[in-house]
């Protein structure tokens, strides 16, 4: 089964706690949190404090997805403000082994992030090192985009990456996942779903969770 990280960046920011207690008492697994800058990303989202806020009453996982230029000078504070997992863009970590390792010394998974235009390549020397890659499949900056088709691709060379290397690293796929293109991501190897606007536009916020959570490879 995949693991379900609904994304909070399509819930509704006038009424957080509601949707906070919709995904506790759901089938997700846990909680993705996109922080952006308006410099790395065209779009200025949320940062610590309302994460710290949001862990009060979360009970599931935070996966924190840094879209920021220099997140490194951040790390201490993310951790603190109750980040599981923290992933960095590979595009603005110039010393990318050390920022993993920074991560991993405050007690948290370490996840790197790939915009569509980087190749799962570049990630071959450090892919034991790596926790989680969240793997774009939209320019980031905005939910509800539309999937590129290039990602199925990626997720396969990745997948082969992680096996011949023997590493335990999970891929995320972020980025315009609906209930018609979930099954063939995962088929193709993801491990892990994001999805906003999928969860939080459907009728049924909590059946659509369920719903993805039960596809079969
Ligand atoms: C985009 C963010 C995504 C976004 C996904 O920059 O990284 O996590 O919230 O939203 P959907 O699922 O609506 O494409
Ligand atoms: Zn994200």
């Amino acid at each position: 089964m995949p693991i379900i990280a609904p994304s909070m960046l399509s819930a509704n920011f006038l009424n957080l706690e509601k949707d906070i207690e919709m995904i506790n008492n759901s089938e997700a697994d846990w909680f993705h949190l996109d922080v952006m800058d308006g410099r790395f990303v065209p779009n200025i989202s949320f940062g610590m404090s309302i994460i710290a806020a949001m862990k009060k009453k979360a009970t599931k996982h935070f996966d924190v997805h840094l879209m920021i230029l220099e997140p490194e000078k951040y790390f201490e504070e993310f951790a603190k403000a109750g980040a599981d997992t923290l992933s960095v863009h590979y595009e603005v970590s110039p010393h990318l082994h050390r920022s993993l390792q920074v991560i991993k010394s405050l007690g948290m998974k370490a996840g790197v992030a790939i915009n569509p235009a980087t190749p799962v390549q570049l990630l071959e020397d450090v892919i034991v090192d790596i926790d989680l890659v969240c793997m774009m499949s939209v320019n980031p900056g905005f939910g509800g985009q539309k999937f590129i088709n290039q990602t199925m691709h990626k997720i396969r060379s990745l997948k082969k990456m992680i096996k011949d290397s023997g590493a335990n690293t999970l891929i995320e796929i972020d980025g315009g996942v609906t209930m018609e293109n979930a099954h063939g991501i995962i088929k193709a190897g993801a491990d892990v779903l994001v999805a906003g606007n999928t969860v939080f536009t459907a009728p049924d916020p909590a059946d659509t969770i369920k719903r993805l959570k039960h596809l079969e490879k």
